[in-house]
């Protein structure tokens, strides 16, 4: 039931806040500030390696799990798209986890690393939202997503969802290893418990949101660009486009602009950039300056430091509220899929089963 919504792709956004909230709830104790104890099916303290592999959504929430893992618990991660993975060979070392991210449980891809694992030994874990699917029952242990059934083709929900398990995990894993002191995991678990209200305040943007989906809907070709994890949230604004509104979308991290993409700027191309004021923003507003001595049209997503520190021309500037950096990703998700969402509506595209996709792909 859509309720109120006129998509369920809609509906899904808007209970972010919400199932964020449920899904931190299971892996932190937010009154005390500490990770929970919960099953997991290899010691975070002890392994020296964890193989992620998914595909498509679920890819870049891993490739973003990568950066929290390597940062905070300084357990090194590689990260594979399900269908390179099963057929590359790589070298796995049985010290190593395998962990796998699957929204539906059941993508034949992602099913058919787990078993790859699975035979070469390693304990496997996943990250799925249908708990009762063939990549929950292969695991040997599971960390549900609490997102709840997720209908529109385009994943929201469950994306951010994905993102606070592996942002839990990731705290869970710094302790494990001795990397974080108590008062440090006490600051990143208050920090994340922050998630759902601020990502309730981004939520009110819509209205300007759906005005510059209006202009971005007159558009064939669409940049998008960020450093660090915004680089694979870039990714992730492209392929919320690319599949609902059938704009041409594609993106970059930030600093391989000069090493190719920069080619393509012209008016006819607006730029996405997605830069919270960090500790690399200058390093981004350098690749905005390149973008519009070039004529490049920018819309830039920040906060209120961001947007008063920019000094380029923008053709608009999304200012969501400021954010602890390990929430980043969680609250800067809104706005990409609020845009793809609305410039789907004006191009008048079936928003919740795009042309040539299925929600759950069995098939490789
Ligand atoms: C994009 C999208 C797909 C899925 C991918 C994996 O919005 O929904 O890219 O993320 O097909 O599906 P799951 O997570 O079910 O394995």
């Amino acid at each position: 039931d859509k309720g109120n919504y006129r998509h369920f792709m809609e509906k899904e956004i808007y209970e972010q806040p919400e199932v964020v909230s449920h899904t931190l709830a299971h892996y932190l104790d937010l009154a005390n500030g500490v990770a929970k104890e919960f099953d997991t099916p290899f010691d975070f303290g002890k392994i020296d390696r964890l193989a992620i592999s998914a595909c498509g959504t679920a890819y870049l929430a891993g490739l973003i799990g990568k950066y929290w893992f390597e940062r905070y618990a300084r357990l090194p991660v590689d990260i594979d798209i399900a269908s390179e993975f099963r057929y590359r060979e790589m070298p796995l070392s049985k010290e190593s986890g395998a962990l796998f991210i699957s929204q539906s449980g059941e993508t034949a891809d992602t099913l058919a690393s787990l078993r790859y694992c699975r035979q070469e030994g390693l304990p496997i874990g996943a990250i799925v939202n249908v708990r009762e699917s063939t990549i929950a029952r292969e695991s040997d242990g599971v960390f549900p997503t609490l997102a709840g059934p997720e209908i529109g083709v385009a994943s929201t929900k469950a994306f951010t969802c994905q993102l606070s398990v592996l942002a839990s995990l990731a705290v869970k894993a710094a302790a494990a290893r001795g990397k974080i002191d108590k008062d440090q995991e006490k600051r990143l678990v208050r920090q994340l418990s922050e998630a759902p209200k601020l990502a309730n305040q981004t939520l009110k943007l819509s209205d300007q949101i759906e005005k510059l989906a209006r202009d971005l809907s007159h558009y064939k070709h669409v940049l998008y660009l960020g450093r660090d994890t915004n680089f694979p949230l870039a990714m992730e604004g492209a392929l919320k486009l690319k599949e609902i509104s059938y704009i041409h979308a594609e993106g970059y991290a930030a600093g391989e602009l000069k090493h190719g993409p920069i080619a393509l700027i012209d008016e006819q191309m607006p730029v996405i950039v997605i830069a919270p004021y960090d500790r690399i923003f200058d390093k981004t507003v350098s690749n905005m300056q390149e973008v519009a001595a070039r004529g490049g049209k920018i819309i830039l997503i920040t906060d209120a430091k961001g947007a008063a520190h920019s000094t380029v021309d923008t053709l608009d500037t999304i200012v969501v509220p400021d954010v602890p950096e390990i929430v980043a990703p969680i609250v800067y998700s809104l706005p990409i899929q609020m845009l793809a969402y609305y410039t789907a509506v004006f191009m008048g595209t079936d928003v919740d089963q795009p042309r040539n996709l299925a929600k759950s792909v069995t098939v490789e």
